[in-house]
C-alpha cells in the first residue's frame, strides 16, 4: 500500500510518517517547506529504519503534483500540508485561501485524474467556534470558524463533501483534531515552530529552555475554575497512531466521515505551567496579559466518535506531553 504524505515534513505529518512506516506501509512525502525543515526527513529515516521517496513540491504547482502521480501508484493520501497560524491568516487571507483551498482543490483534481480516491484530511477543531462547558460532538452546530484558516478548514471539509456525493467511489476522513502538543520519545522530532510561537506548549518550552524570558498568560478573568482557557490537549503520538486508524477505515468505507481527535479531558493555562514545571524542573515565570482576540474560554472534546468508529482512543496523558516536549526542546539545543 503506497499513501502521499502531503505535509509530511511537519509537526503532525513527521510523526505520522514513522507511523506509517513502522506499520509497513510504503509512504511517499511532499512537502515544499514553508513551515518546516528538511533535517526532519532524515529524522524520520532514522527512527523508523527506513527509507522513502521526497518530493519537494508545492501543491500550488500543478504540473509537479501530476509527475509525481505519474511515477509513483498512489493508492491513498493523507493530506497534512496546509497554513495553520491563526493570527498570520488574519492578516493575510488571500495567501491562506489561496494556499489551503487551491492546494486541496489541485490535489483533488489530481487524484480523480489518477483514479486515487481514498483521503485522511486534517481538518481542525477551529471549525466549530463554539464556547462551550460541554463536551463538543461532530454534530455541534453551528459551525462558525472566526478566522481565515478556520474557514479555510471548513470550506475544505465541505468541498470534499460534495466530492464524495458526487463520486461515490470516493472515501474521505475528515479529523478534526484539538490541540496537538508533545513530541517523539526519541527526541528526534517534535514542533519547533519557525519565530516566536503562537501556541501554548511551543512557548513554554521556549521559556523553560531559556530562549524566550517569560510567558503571557493570556486572560485569567475567564468562566473557568482558575479564569484562564481550558483546552483538550492530544499527543502528538496518540494523533498520528489515529491516521492508521483513519487510513484503514477509508479503505473499508466510502463518503466523507468526520471525527473528533482529543482526548475529552481539558486543562487551563495554569495546569499546564504546572505541570511543565514538574515535567522539566524548570520555574516557568509568566505574567498574566489580556484575553487574545478570538480566543474561546473552554474548548474540548467529545471523542467517543473515534472509539467507536476507528477503535481508536488517546492512550498518553499530559505528563508525558510535557516530558517528550522538554526531552525533545534539549536535545535540539
Ligand atoms: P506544520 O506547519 O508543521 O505542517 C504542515 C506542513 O505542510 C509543513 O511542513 C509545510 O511546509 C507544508 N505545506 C504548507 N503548505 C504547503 C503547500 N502549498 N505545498 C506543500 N507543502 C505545504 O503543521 P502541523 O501542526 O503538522 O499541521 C498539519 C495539519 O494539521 C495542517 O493542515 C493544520 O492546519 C492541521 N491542524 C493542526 C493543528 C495544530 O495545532 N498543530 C490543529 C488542527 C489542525
Ligand atoms: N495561551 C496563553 N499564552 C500563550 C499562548 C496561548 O495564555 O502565549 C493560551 C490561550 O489563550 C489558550 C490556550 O493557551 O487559552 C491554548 O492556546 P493555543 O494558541 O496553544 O491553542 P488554541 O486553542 O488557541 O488553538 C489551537 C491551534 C489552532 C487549532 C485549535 C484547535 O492553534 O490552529 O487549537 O482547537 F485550530
Amino acid at each position: 500500500m503506497v499513501i502521499l504524505v502531503t505535509g509530511g515534513a511537519g509537526f503532525i505529518g513527521s510523526h505520522t510518517c514513522t507511523e506509517l512506516l513502522e506499520g509497513g506501509y510504503e509512504i511517499v512525502v511532499l512537502d515544499n517547506f514553508v513551515n518546516s525543515r528538511p533535517g526532519t526527513l532524515g529524522h524520520i529515516e532514522e527512527i523508523a529504519r527506513r527509507e522513502f521517496p521526497f518530493y519537494a513540491v508545492d501543491l500550488l504547482h500543478e504540473q509537479a503534483l501530476r509527475r509525481i502521480f505519474k511515477e509513483r501508484r498512489i493508492d491513498a493520501v493523507i493530506h497534512f500540508a496546509g497554513l495553520k497560524a491563526v493570527g498570520e491568516s488574519v492578516r493575510h487571507p488571500l495567501w491562506y485561501f489561496h494556499n489551503n483551498i487551491t492546494g486541496t482543490l489541485n490535489l483533488c483534481s489530481i487524484m480523480a485524474e489518477f483514479g486515487c480516491k481514498r483521503m485522511v484530511f486534517s481538518s481542525s477543531a477551529t471549525v466549530y467556534g463554539i464556547d462551550s462547558n460541554e463536551p463538543i460532538s461532530e454534530e455541534a452546530t453551528p459551525r462558525t470558524p472566526i478566522n481565515p484558516y478556520g474557514k479555510t478548514k471548513l470550506m475544505i471539509e465541505r468541498i470534499l463533501g460534495d466530492i464524495c456525493v458526487s463520486d461515490p467511489e470516493w472515501s474521505v476522513v475528515s479529523l478534526r483534531y484539538f490541540n496537538p502538543a508533545g513530541a517523539h520519545t526519541s527526541g528526534l522530532i517534535g514542533e519547533d515552530p519557525k519565530g516566536i510561537p503562537n501556541n501554548l506548549l511551543p512557548y513554554i518550552a521556549k521559556v523553560a529552555n531559556g530562549e524566550l524570558e517569560k510567558l503571557s498568560v493570556f486572560g485569567d478573568d475567564y468562566d473557568t475554575p482558575d479564569g484562564t482557557g481550558i483546552r483538550d490537549y492530544i499527543h502528538v503520538v496518540d494523533l498520528a497512531k489515529a491516521h492508521i486508524c483513519a487510513l484503514r477505515y477509508a479503505f473499508a468505507h466510502t463518503g466523507q466521515d468526520v471525527i473528533n481527535l482529543g482526548t475529552g479531558m481539558g486543562y487551563s493555562v495554569f495546569e499546564i505551567i504546572a505541570a511543565f514545571e514538574r515535567a522539566s524542573g524548570k520555574k516557568i515565570p509568566y505574567q498574566v496579559a489580556p484575553r487574545r482576540p478570538g480566543d474561546l474560554a473552554v474548548c474540548y472534546a467529545n471523542p467517543s466518535k473515534a472509539k467507536s468508529v476507528l477503535g481508536w482512543s488517546a492512550e498518553r496523558d499530559l505528563d508525558a506531553m510535557c516530558f517528550d516536549i522538554w526531552h525533545y526542546t534539549q536535545r535540539r539545543g
